[in-house]
């Protein structure tokens, strides 16, 4: 079967684990070349190795644009259009309304839709027709929930720039759109149920399809929204949750 992605340049941030880490192993079993947004270069490269695919590993913390400046720079030093560019740090502190400082509110803010928006401008004069933004939403950002008020908020805003890029881009080609899974098995999902057993059975009673999802069933949503499997999807949210939301 034809690769999705073969020869293709592709930005992706978070790539060190987690759902970034899935997405950049599958664009690479469907043949990109991946310039990756990283939080820790040494753990990274244990991952990468010298992966001649990867042709650049950018030590970045999210939050701080002189970063994704660089990030930018190092895709433009390929000299290369890029494809498709997924920013998919995100997460932040959970806490009750009356325990967030604006510095956690900040935080939260910055990591999700901060870090989204600037990794999609810096990358942005490399893009042209046929070019694709897939930006990593969630659930939260359309529900309710305690303790989470500011990362809701924050996804909200991540799925609502998928439309705002949409209409700006379009003319130039370029396609956008949003995952927004359900819990996923990553750290931060173990973290969330503390290593316990009963909290992990009790999020698996609330999802119809019978499992937590794993990073490579969003990585697998990610390949098509960043081919042109997917040239007619732009302004699109692909809710990825075994049902959760619809149970
Ligand atoms: N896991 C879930 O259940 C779930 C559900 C919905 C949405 N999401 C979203 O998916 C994305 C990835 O989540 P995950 O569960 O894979 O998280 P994770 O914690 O497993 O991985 C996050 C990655 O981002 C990196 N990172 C953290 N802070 C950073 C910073 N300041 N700068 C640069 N890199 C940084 C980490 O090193 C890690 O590689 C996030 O945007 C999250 O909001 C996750």
């Amino acid at each position: 079967m034809e690769k999705l992605l073969e020869n293709q340049l592709c930005v992706v941030t978070g790539a060190g684990a987690g759902i970034g880490r899935a997405i950049a192993e599958r664009f690479l079993e469907e043949g990109a070349d991946l310039v990756l947004g990283v939080h820790n270069a040494d753990k990274a490269r244990s991952v990468y190795g010298d992966n001649p695919h990867v042709l650049a590993l950018v030590p970045m913390d999210a939050t701080r644009y002189e970063d994704l400046v660089r990030l930018g720079a190092a895709v433009r030093d390929t000299g290369r259009t890029v494809k498709a560019v997924v920013p998919v740090v995100g997460n932040g502190p959970q806490n009750p309304i009356e325990e967030v400082t604006p510095e956690l509110f900040h935080l939260t803010m910055n990591l999700n839709v901060f870090s989204a928006f600037f990794t999609v401008q810096q990358v942005l004069p490399a893009m042209d027709r046929g070019s694709s933004i897939v930006l990593i939403s969630s659930i939260a950002g359309f529900q309710g929930g305690q303790n989470a008020l500011v990362y809701n908020a924050a996804k909200a805003a991540v799925r609502s720039m998928a439309r705002s890029f949409t209409g700006e881009l379009a003319p130039r080609g370029i396609r956008a759109n949003a995952i927004s899974p359900g819990p996923t098995e990553t750290k931060a999902f173990t973290e969330f149920v503390n290593g316990d057993p009963d909290a992990y059975r009790a999020v698996v009673s609330c999802i119809p399809i019978g499992h937590i999802g794993q990073p490579g069933e969003i990585a697998a949503i990610a390949a098509f929204l960043a081919s042109d499997e997917s040239s007619y999807v732009t302004g699109a949210e692909i809710i990825a949750d075994g049902g959760f939301t619809n149970r």
